[in-house]
């Protein structure tokens, strides 16, 4: 500990940090030193309410025994197995669990390290699948506009969000286009759950059919509940529509899940919740609680099958990483499984979902509210930017609410909550009750 402790002052210049303002950050560094169920304790002793679960990845909360005991039985028996060619009870164990609990015919699952790598292997299997059936030609992926879909060059490519892809405009996949997001303030500001404007955007992926040919288009991805934007809600009818005009035009439905399963939206996955069932599904973070990072693709039998052709002893996808199906991560996710189906976990995200609605619209009217949106365990509070200074309400509502006790996330001017499923009903009014005094002492940028 005294070892880590000396490199910090070092490793503050040396540390590159992800998705962050790095000159801030270095000028006003925040440190975590430990987590307990839904607490994080900073090293100067501030103890804060886990507002996001992590970073959507730790629904059960922080340091459960069962998941630490699994992990250290784990590295003492099988700490890795090779993942190509050989595999190993565990992965193969969980494998048939996460099948079991997906939506009706996804009977197959792709196991990766991130929801990054899951939207990109999602990707390939997608243009795959149609190759290996004599289409080919189908290469072309529809995104949607705000979409986030990780890091990758598929995953920028495919995702809408301006930031994460102007900077890297020369290295886009060719052939995607982008369906229209689903949020107008105008027709759904304040909305609780799914807003009933707003189906006929799905409209929309005719016009892109018509435009560029069904037979060049390989597939749709789009999250069922759009959670890095600052958590937007589809609209009543809209994934049903999207998934008509796909089914008609032989397009299949990707869902990427890497926020909305292993049960934020209070069934095991938002296909569940939301009753669409994609094509191909992604998912990462509350898979392991966020202990060991790990992700996934679920596909049908028919998507699986397809590839299946050829001499038996033939590979069959030429995709695949060290670390799939890790068996550390695995035994992680079975952990996390196990605490989930024992202590009812899902059913209480489900239960908890009109006490954190409740909660959070009570902040409408707050000076500096611009909108308010929740579904699932999952809420964001849209603030008025202050003048000329877009993210900066965001920060400082971030920087003073640690002071109160909460671990926000911000992005831009927008605060997304997504709290433990373990959580308390007075932990969540209070975070909802926090917050707005929070925004409503933010009234300036100084
Ligand atoms: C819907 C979605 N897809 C993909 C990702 C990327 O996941 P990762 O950061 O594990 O690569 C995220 C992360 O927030 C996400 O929300």
């Amino acid at each position: 500990m005294q070892l880590h402790n000396s490199g910090v002052t070092e490793g503050l210049q040396r540390y590159w940090l992800p998705f962050t303002a790095n000159r801030y950050f270095k000028q006003n560094p925040k440190l975590l030193a430990s987590a307990k169920g839904a607490y994080f304790t900073m090293t100067d002793g501030r103890k804060l309410f886990d507002c996001l679960s992590g970073l959507w990845c730790c629904p059960l909360g922080h340091g459960h025994p069962h998941i630490a005991e699994a992990l250290k039985r784990q590295a003492e028996s099988l700490d890795y197995s090779t993942a190509f060619q050989i595999s190993n009870p565990v992965t193969l164990s969980f494998a048939a669990r996460v099948s079991a609990m997906a939506p009706a015919g996804l009977g197959q699952v792709f196991f990766t390290n991130s929801g990054s790598e899951s939207v990109d292997t999602a990707i390939k299997i997608a243009v795959g699948y149609h190759r290996v059936r004599g289409e080919g030609q189908r290469f072309r992926i529809i995104g949607r506009e705000r979409g986030y879909h990780g890091v990758g060059i598929g995953g920028i490519s495919v995702g809408g969000m301006v930031a994460n892809r102007k900077m890297f405009a020369p290295l886009m996949m060719p052939g995607v286009d982008h369906l229209p997001h689903t949020y107008s303030h105008a027709d759904m500001a304040f909305s609780r759950g799914q807003p009933t404007w707003g189906a006929h955007l799905a409209d929309d992926l005719e016009r892109l059919v018509a435009l560029h040919d069904a037979a060049t288009i390989a597939a749709v991805i789009v999250e069922p509940m759009a959670g890095s934007t600052g958590v937007v809600v589809p609209p009543v009818g809209y994934l049903e529509k999207l998934r008509q005009i796909c089914t008609k035009h032989g397009i299949l439905l990707i869902f990427d899940e890497v926020i909305c399963g292993f049960g934020r939206l209070g069934e095991n996955f938002g296909a569940q919740r939301l009753n669409v069932t994609p094509d191909l599904l992604t998912f990462a973070k509350g898979v392991t609680n966020g202990t060991i990072p790990m992700g996934g693709v679920l596909a049908t039998n028919e998507i699986y099958d397809a590839f299946m052709s050829g001499q038996d002893e033939a590979v069959e996808f030429f995709h695949g990483y060290t670390y799939s199906g890790h068996p550390m991560a695995c035994a992680a996710g079975h952990a996390t499984l196990d605490i989930m189906e024992k202590d009812g976990l899902i059913a209480r995200a489900r239960a908890l979902e009109p006490v954190l609605e409740n909660g959070i619209h009570q902040l409408k009217g707050t000076p500096g509210v611009r909108d308010i949106r929740n579904f699932g365990l999952a809420a964001a509070v849209e603030l008025e930017p202050f003048e000329g200074r877009p993210g900066l309400r965001g920060l400082r509502v971030f920087e003073r609410a640690l002071d109160k006790g909460l671990l926000l996330r911000f992005s831009g001017d927008t605060i997304a909550m997504g709290p433990p499923f373990i959580s308390t009903e007075a932990e969540i009014k209070n975070m909802c009750a926090t917050l707005g005094d929070v925004i409503a002492a933010v009234t300036s940028p100084d």
